[in-house]
């Protein structure tokens, strides 16, 4: 668990999967990450399911993003894994030394614009480079995803080489500093 100024992130549990119903099908959030996502709505315990397998697998995953001042859900931030020659879905196990760590981050659409984003991936970047023991934390991003884009700069990214990703297409490399 991670405690910033004003948001508290945790492992997900259960009722963060029915939280997730709106950020999951509004087809703005979704439109660079796939698309909305039906069947969050039918089966809420299976997104928490599929977080929950990723910290499993490879001691880092996504973590929800709690308000501490109400408890509410707004998105969720964390650590996923990719194999940086198919830019396909990993494990530090089965990669390697190909294993690269993405950040990546949502947040429902009501709660963007006012900073939590950068609040919270400001945190879990500290927590992978000092206590996870990350060597190198990128973010890959759509080339029309400006929010996106603002956010890593934000966070003071460099952009580098344009990847294809297995599930989204195309994503520049932005790297994060140390
Ligand atoms: C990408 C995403 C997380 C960015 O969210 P965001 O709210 O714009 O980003 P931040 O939390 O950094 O907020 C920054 C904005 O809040 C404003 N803000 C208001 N109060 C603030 C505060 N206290 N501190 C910092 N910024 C504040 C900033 O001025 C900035 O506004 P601007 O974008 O108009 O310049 C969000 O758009 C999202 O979830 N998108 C859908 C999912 C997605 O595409 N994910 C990425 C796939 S690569």
């Amino acid at each position: 668990m991670i405690e910033t100024a004003r948001l508290l992130l945790r492992k997900p549990v259960y009722e963060d999967g029915l939280a997730a119903i709106d950020l999951y099908g509004d087809p703005v959030a979704m439109e660079f990450l796939g698309g909305v996502h039906p069947r969050v709505a039918a089966d809420p315990g299976f997104v928490v399911g599929a977080w929950l397998k990723r910290w499993e697998d490879n001691d880092c995953g996504p973590l929800s993003i709690v308000r501490r001042m109400d408890g509410r859900w707004l998105g969720r931030v964390g650590i996923l894994v990719w194999d940086a020659r198919t830019w396909t879905h990993t494990t530090f196990t089965d990669a390697g030394e190909d294993a690269q760590p993405e950040l990546g981050w949502a947040l429902a659409r009501e709660h963007w614009g006012q900073g939590y984003a950068t609040e919270a991936a400001t945190a879990v970047r500290e927590w992978a480079y000092d206590e996870r023991g990350i060597e190198r934390l990128v973010s890959l991003i759509a080339p029309a995803n400006a929010r996106s884009q603002r956010l890593a700069e934000r966070l003071g990214c460099t952009r580098s080489e344009t990847v294809e990703l297995c599930d989204t297409g195309p994503a520049e490399v932005w790297e994060h500093p140390r």
